[in-house]
């Protein structure tokens, strides 16, 4: 079904653009898969909001939450297609087309926290990193987080054995799929929409996501357990159909510019919170009980992923990591 709408809809866009009336909005499609009440739906909408305001109405912002209309991978090539004109996929979706270099964010603990984070997104590699791209049709104009990942099962996650031969849902990074298999589980990838379902049937065992995911997509009501990791970063790049975006008319692209600006600001300020609330609200609910790891054990799990870094390599580039390591350092002295 999706399939035959993605065909159909390329068809309608490339095919057949139709002659607009001159009053007509120019509408920005912007499709995602997470919810509305979480940090990127809640971007999504400020964006949406100050869009429409700063071009008086002369852009309209239709966005499209919760894999209405395309599931992860579909929706990369919906854009590259023209069928929709923008969309905030994670860091670790940009591989099945062929820019896997966002993957360097996958790598496990290699954030410490959102400041840290943010000198490597606003720094020269951030911006490197968007360019990379533009050859495949798009133009990244922001980095938007969700937040830090946890891991969950209908076991108790406390040591590295505790994963051995388990069956975890991931997003389609190799990072990720190393980051499994060092810890002796099995990785399987899978569309975000797909999760709940695939955790209630026991099709995969567990998963790992931040607190707002988990809690919007009602993880914690097929998960026992929860173990507070923050083992790894959810982050998102907002992607803009190229031929789309360069198209529009200076001024209408000037202003459609500074909403980004500040839905970023406004969404970035907003993560933290979201996110701890939502876990607050799993807290409440009580279906999955929490497991907070000692600082033994979590140096225990931070040793059994370290040859993750010496896995990927080859993949994201060594000198890519040590860039990124380095912007980190940087940040924190
Ligand atoms: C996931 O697939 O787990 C996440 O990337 C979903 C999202 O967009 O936050």
């Amino acid at each position: 079904m999706r399939k035959w709408m993605l065909a159909a809809a390329s068809v309608v866009t490339i095919g057949f653009a139709g002659p607009a009336a001159a009053d007509d909005p120019i509408v920005i499609k912007f499709s995602h898969v997470v919810a509305t009440n979480t940090p990127k739906g809640q971007a999504a909408e400020k964006f949406k909001e100050l869009a429409e305001k700063y071009t008086n109405g002369k852009v309209k912002v239709e966005v499209y939450p919760n894999s209405q209309l395309y599931k992860d991978k579909e929706e990369l090539e919906a854009l590259q297609l023209g069928a929709v004109q923008m969309l905030a996929p994670s860091n670790s979706k940009f591989g099945p087309i062929g820019v896997k270099e966002f993957e360097v964010f996958d790598l496990p603990y290699i954030l410490p926290d959102l400041a840290t984070l943010r000198k490597v997104t606003d720094g020269p590699l951030g911006a490197k990193l968007l360019k990379l791209l533009e050859p495949k049709g798009m133009i990244g104009l922001a980095y938007w987080d969700n937040g830090f990942k946890q891991m969950s099962a209908n076991k108790k996650l406390i040591e590295p054995a505790d994963y051995k031969g388990l069956k975890f849902r991931i997003q389609s990074s190799k990072v990720l799929e190393a980051q499994f298999r060092s810890l002796g589980a099995i990785p399987q990838v899978m569309a975000f929409s797909e999760v709940y379902q695939a955790l209630q049937t026991g099709v995969v065992d567990g998963q790992e996501n931040t607190w707002s995911n988990i809690y919007t997509q009602k993880m914690h009501e097929v998960q026992k357990y929860i173990t507070t990791t923050n083992h790894g970063y959810i982050g998102y790049i907002v992607v803009v159909n190229k031929k789309f975006w360069e198209g529009l008319p200076p001024d209408i692209r000037e202003q459609c510019d500074k909403a980004m600006k500040e839905a970023t600001a406004y969404g970035n300020s907003q993560s933290q919170k979201e996110n701890d609330d939502a876990l607050a609200e799993i807290k409440k609910i009580g279906k999955s009980e929490i497991i907070a790891l000692t600082p033994e054990q979590d140096a225990a799990m931070r040793k059994a992923m370290e040859p993750v870094y010496k896995d990927v390599a080859k993949r994201v580039g060594q000198g890519l990591i040590d860039e990124f390591v380095k912007e980190t350092k940087g940040a924190t002295n």
